[in-house]
């Protein structure tokens, strides 16, 4: 027995996760942030004094690789945030896995292919028990080849760089546009331009750009996609 599996791959602040999310709700599939994966060992790694700020700095691919296999991951829905809470050895990881800084360390770690290679199985697991939304960067590519349906939802930096302002501005905190587009523009390199498994998007997937549609819209083109796909 095959569960359906639903990618939808693209660049941070593109409204994967918003997409992803409903759908899961929407059709009682399991969600997989498999970004938050690659941020928890980009934290973790950065806690072992592994990795820092410094992107020149060079990373010893080999103790983030025996700091991922000592690391017992699990997600939980919560339906009050609309996101999944990360079990890592039992405790709960707080929001700060979220934070751009995170997200820097995380696409540091994530150009080395034995620590994507120690990630794919609890990923690919993930498909065994029902269906699945999977959000990442090579959710289509590489870990499920074999999808049913691909989505890769992008938007331009820019548009990325002015949602994370209001997203900022909306919580209470200071925002400058130009430093989070910087930040998201050497990110969006670092991603789309590692060797292994770069962000791009799978062959048959369907290319949609958010920056001009709001979340329902894209929400809505999502779907008539995966009903095509039947
Ligand atoms: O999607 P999110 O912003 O949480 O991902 C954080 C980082 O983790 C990305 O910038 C990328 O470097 C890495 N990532 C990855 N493959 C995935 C998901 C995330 O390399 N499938």
């Amino acid at each position: 027995l095959r569960y359906p599996v639903i990618c939808i791959d693209g660049p941070s602040g593109a409204g994967k996760g918003t997409v992803t999310w409903r759908l899961a709700q929407a059709l009682d599939y399991q969600l997989l942030d498999s970004g938050a994966l690659y941020r928890i060992v980009g934290l973790k790694a950065f806690e072992a004094g592994l990795v820092t700020a410094d992107t020149s700095q060079v990373i010893d691919e080999m103790a983030v690789l025996k700091l991922t296999q000592s690391l017992e991951i699990a997600f939980v829905p919560n339906n009050a945030s609309g996101r999944v809470d990360i079990l890592v050895n039992d405790e709960a990881v707080g929001e700060q896995v979220r934070n751009e800084t995170v997200g820097g360390y995380a696409s540091q770690i994530a150009i080395f292919p034995k620590v994507r290679e120690a990630l794919l199985k609890l990923q690919q697991d993930m498909a065994t028990r029902s269906g699945l939304v999977a959000d990442g960067r090579d959710m289509g590519t590489i870990v499920f080849p074999n999808a049913d349906v691909k989505v890769f939802l992008t938007a331009s930096a820019e548009a990325r760089a002015e949602r994370r302002v209001a997203q900022l501005l909306n919580a209470g905190q200071t925002a400058d546009f130009d430093a989070i587009l910087t930040t998201i523009k050497a990110r969006d390199d670092r991603d789309e331009n590692r060797s292994t498994a770069p962000s791009k998007p799978a062959e048959d997937a369907l290319l949609l750009d958010s920056s001009i549609l709001d979340a329902d819209t894209v929400y809505e083109q999502v779907k008539k996609h995966c009903q095509t796909k039947g």
